[in-house]
């Protein structure tokens, strides 16, 4: 197997040298190089379209990333575009008091969310998820928060410590996913105290494999929370509008008490909305105060309100399902053929709509050359997948795209068991 060329990347190079001088670090968090593969991945994009995207050097490549998320059905959507467009040129989106489409929108995640008894809309998932703590904390009238899963930046949460006093984390408490036994252990020594159980209802841990939820382990959990009077609140950041329109809960069938979704909720308008029940919401009223200059702006509800109607009028995510099946079949029948779970120790895990190829690791740390061996293969040939964090598929993907990605993959394969082994 031929080694690919390596991309010309030499103004996404410069751009991030001049970036350096303005902003921390050139690019923001997980964007930053290191979080790729370093001099082989683009810094910058310059635009995208459907299932792809440009970098400023002019290479183009399949979106398996989809801008970590919100993408669900494609970049530059028409129909949610002018949506958008139209209240900007008709009517306008910053005003001094809210505009109703907000009710709109209460009312359709009502319908199709089970835990929406109501909503409140705020701008990310780190608001969303930090909202619903502090509702939590409010209706319980206790401290002590449960973890499990990456829930934002903000100072309860992020595990990068600096800049935060020890006090404003330190009644946080995590467990691992479908480890009932450590969440039970954790609530026999602070059930008491204990305000919310904070967790993803699908496994999604950076660099590993995703796991799907245990037999009862979501059922468990909220039996647990019921036990000690706590909260469960599911975060549905990722998983909210593409396991299912309703979330994981819908599609796992355990309704939590509280919810919050984004990313794919606005097609990348940026929104994100905090569900649950009606006595835990009501603490919004009076005792919580959750006000932003933004939160009202009402652009990212058209687009809110667009992608869900385009989701349920086309059955996007019937599409969405059935192209990730065709891919996660394609990937793993290579995987089986060519025997590479043996010899390299990599496995697809995850579900059709979101997935990721991880290498096992190994005692001679292989696994890290494999690693990034394999995805330079697959970003020289035009496939941009990020190798500490699981893919997704959206709807404009088409099946050549996926046909040549599977058979991408088989060569890339090949290529690290010859050069690496
Ligand atoms: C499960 C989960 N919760 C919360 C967040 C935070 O969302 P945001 O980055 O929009 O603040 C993320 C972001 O990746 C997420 O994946």
């Amino acid at each position: 197997m031929q080694e690919k060329p390596k991309l010309n990347i030499q103004k996404s190079l410069m751009e991030l040298d001049r970036a350096r001088k303005l902003i921390p670090g050139g690019v923001l968090g997980i964007r930053r190089p290191y979080n790729f593969v370093e001099g082989e991945y683009p810094v910058f994009f310059s635009q995208g379209k459907g299932g792809r995207i440009t970098d400023v050097d002019g290479n183009e490549y399949i979106d398996y990333l989809c801008a970590y998320g919100p993408i669900i059905l494609g970049h530059r959507e028409k129909e949610i575009d002018n949506g958008v467009i139209d209240q900007i040129q008709n009517k306008g989106f910053c005003f001094s008091l809210t505009q109703t489409i907000q009710n709109e929108l209460a009312e359709t995640l009502q319908t199709i969310i089970p835990s929406a008894e109501m909503c409140l809309f705020v701008k990310t998932g780190s608001d969303a998820t930090t909202t619903a703590i502090r509702l939590a904390r409010a209706f319980t009238g206790r401290k002590v928060i449960m973890r499990c899963g990456y829930h934002g930046w903000h100072d309860w949460c992020v595990e990068v410590k600096g800049g935060i006093p020890e006090k404003l984390y330190e009644d946080v408490y995590e467990f691992h996913y479908n480890r009932l036994d450590q969440l039970e252990d954790l609530l026999k020594e602070h059930g008491e105290d204990t305000a919310a159980i904070i967790m993803t209802p699908f496994g999604h841990p950076l660099a590993a494999p995703m796991e799907e939820p245990a037999p009862g382990f979501l059922q468990g959990a909220k039996d647990l929370a019921e036990k000690y009077g706590a909260v469960l609140i599911f975060d549905e950041i990722r998983t909210g509008f593409r396991i299912s329109l309703g979330g994981a809960q819908k599609a796992y069938g355990v309704v939590p008490h509280m919810s919050v979704f984004g990313k794919a909720m606005g097609n990348g308008y940026s929104i994100a909305a905090v569900c649950g029940r009606r006595d835990i919401m009501k603490m919004g009223e009076k005792e919580v105060f959750i006000s932003s200059t933004f939160f009202p702006n009402s652009l990212s509800y058209i687009a809110a309100l667009k992608t869900i109607e385009i989701m349920q009028r086309d059955k996007v995510l019937e599409v969405v399902h059935q192209k990730g099946n065709h891919y996660m079949e394609g990937v793993n029948r290579v995987i089986t053929q060519g025997g590479f779970k043996e010899s390299l120790g990599i496995r697809l895990s995850g579900i059709a709509p979101m997935s990721f190829l991880t290498f096992d690791k190994d005692e001679a740390k292989l696994y890290k050359t494999r690693r990034d061996t394999f995805y330079t293969y697959l970003i020289r040939s035009g496939i941009f997948q990020q190798p500490y964090h699981h893919g997704y598929i959206c709807y404009r993907h088409t099946l050549e795209d996926l046909d040549y990605t599977i058979e991408t993959i088989d060569q890339a394969l090949h290529y690290v068991k010859e050069v690496v082994g």
